[in-house]
């Protein structure tokens, strides 16, 4: 299939509290460096995210500090969103499933699967808290798993052993409001009829056998189960309204409006683009490629219950990836909110420059299993790979030249057979990078673009320059040309992990505007020769400070005592 444009999803992060490194590794981190790649190469990219609003998860945050869900998800949509500038993670829209041409959108889309016959509505028994008043769907209930005996278990899923549950499954249950045990009662609701989809299911798969092992496993395993009926009404208040009459106290289900999310924030970007209908050509071209960043917990609604319902309407394009992440641990233990065991990316953001951290998450991404984030694992690549090489390079390279040659980039002369090799690495260096992003392989993107650094450092020292400075200065001449070359291009290379950083380099190396990565120059224009001699470089400075052991220590003994809920 040759695809025209790319739209490029990142999972709608809940409005329910603040983003941390998972976050970061999960889905947003790594969506970000394939937007940036496949703008560098000036292809047409739309990234779109925004905040979840509705959902249980929002609701029980919201009780629990006596205030409405809207506080709530004003707050945290606008520390959020502010978190993502901050990372340098560039949304071209980041809507809210609270606006308004979003429940419109999403009670249309319902309106149509209804219309079509798409949905069961069936009459079931289900948990009631009899002292709120209310039933208890989702995380409403908290009980005993009944396959891992876990009593910590919510009743949409048993964080212990993994399983997704439904409420009434849970042995002794409890309302979360009010501590009560529910009694069942009976309540109406629309469901999505999954096991009719199977087969639609099985052969869109079958086109996708390129997807990661783990997301295909996780699909299969859903099917092999069974997909049964699934309820996409819930009884609550906080959610889209059910747009049929006999449905008052009726809400959409979260993960029935999210991902419809998708496609009301790409209408709101369309409208201000001064094109209201511009958003079809991303979701209803067929030439329009879908990819989903998202963690491993959302690959059943990304996999199986959203492009169900986008087949079902039969307007939309289906993803074409959906390359999910595993899960990030910290310090070895899994990250856990409640337990305090968490680095909130809106206070790291003020003790260190983010791209560090960019840098070392995509070297540590939970590509194909989960990964671990460490305080000192985070020290060793910083000072070896970014200030001893990266950083020792540049710095090296560019003062020389300001030293020696006036800032000047001299004229090669019969450059010798290192010289040619060290350039001719530019171009496999650069290939290495763009397979690997092409591939969703975003940690060996880094390590490939970061090779080309370690080949220059290396380089740089064998010549000793200092030598031939007096002994030969044309090879002089040669290896500072030849070095200039490889710094220029790792500004290009790194340039999607640490966006910043390459901007100073850049304009160190005076290579167009400080913004060109961005903007004005391609990937097609990292050549082997990108600086011609005469070019005159721009001021030099050190790029990578080192990171101290304090500093480590202070970061170890700040999640150490930070406290749980
Ligand atoms: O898991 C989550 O954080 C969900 N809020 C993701 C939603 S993704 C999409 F479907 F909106
Ligand atoms: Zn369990």
């Amino acid at each position: 299939m040759n695809f025209k444009r790319t739209l490029i999803t990142s999972a709608l992060p809940y409005a329910n509290g603040p983003l941390h490194i998972g976050h970061l590794a999960g889905a947003y981190l790594p969506s970000d460096l394939y937007t940036r790649f496949l703008r560098l190469r000036g292809e047409d990219v739309l990234h779109i995210c925004g905040s979840d609003e509705h959902g249980v998860p929002i609701t029980l945050a919201a009780e629990k500090e006596g205030v409405s869900p809207q506080v709530i998800v004003d707050r945290y949509h606008e520390l959020n969103k502010n978190t993502f500038e901050d990372y340098g993670i560039e949304f071209d829209y980041y809507g809210r499933t609270s606006s308004a041409t979003h429940h419109k959108t999403a009670q249309e889309f319902f309106l149509t699967l209804d219309q079509k016959g798409i949905f069961k509505k069936k009459s079931e028994q289900q948990l009631f808290d009899e002292s709120a008043n209310m039933f208890l769907p989702d995380r409403y209930v908290k009980g005993t798993c009944p396959h891992c005996s876990f009593d910590q278990a919510y009743g949409d899923q048993c964080e212990s052993c993994g399983t997704s549950l439904s409420p009434s499954e849970l042995i002794h249950p409890i309302s979360a409001i009010t501590g009560t045990t529910p009694i069942l009662k009976e309540t109406e609701h629309w469901f999505l009829p999954l096991g009719e989809f199977e087969p639609f299911l099985t052969s869109w798969m079958d086109t996708h056998k390129d997807w990661k092992a783990h997301v295909q496993g996780q699909i299969q395993s859903w099917i092999t189960q069974g997909l049964g009926d699934r309820a996409v009404t819930r009884d609550l208040t906080w959610g889209v309204p059910v747009p049929l009459e006999n449905a008052d106290g009726k809400v959409l289900y979260v993960w029935f409006d999210a991902p419809i999310g998708y496609i009301s924030a790409t209408m709101e970007w369309a409208e201000l683009q001064g094109d209201p209908s511009k958003w079809k050509t991303y979701w209803q071209d067929k030439q329009t490629r879908l990819v989903h960043f998202i963690g491993k917990d959302n690959i059943v609604f990304h996999c199986i219950i959203f492009p169900s319902m986008l087949h079902a309407h039969g307007e939309y394009v289906l993803a074409d990836q959906v390359p999910a992440n595993e899960f990030l641990n910290l310090e070895g233990r899994k990250l856990s909110t409640s337990k305090g065991w968490a680095i909130w990316l809106h206070e790291l953001k003020n003790e260190i420059d983010i791209d560090l951290i960019r840098y070392y998450i995509a070297c540590t991404l939970p590509e194909n299993k989960d990964s671990d984030f460490s305080w000192s694992d985070f020290q060793t690549r910083v000072n070896n790979d970014l200030a001893d090489v990266l950083g020792n390079f540049a710095f090296r390279t560019l003062s020389f030249i300001h030293r020696f040659e006036n800032g000047v980039i001299p004229t090669p002369q019969n450059l010798s057979e290192e010289d040619i090799k060290t350039l001719k690495s530019i171009t496999t260096q650069k290939e290495a990078v763009e397979q690997a992003m092409e591939g969703f392989r975003f940690k060996e993107a880094a390590g490939a673009a970061m090779e080309l650094a370690r080949i220059g450092n290396r380089y740089f020292s064998d010549s000793e320059p200092w030598k031939t400075r007096k002994s030969d200065p044309q090879l002089c001449a040669n290896t500072l040309y030849v070095s200039a070359q490889v710094c220029a291009a790792l500004t290009w290379l790194l340039a999607p992990f640490m966006p910043t950083k390459m901007s100073q380099l850049a304009t160190q190396c005076n290579l167009g505007s400080s913004e060109h990565l961005s903007s004005d120059l391609l990937w097609t224009d990292c050549t082997e020769e990108i600086i011609k001699p005469g070019h005159e470089l721009g001021e030099g400075a050190v790029l990578f400070p080192k990171i101290e052991d304090e500093w480590i220590q202070f970061q170890r003994e700040k999640l150490q005592n930070s406290p749980s809920e």
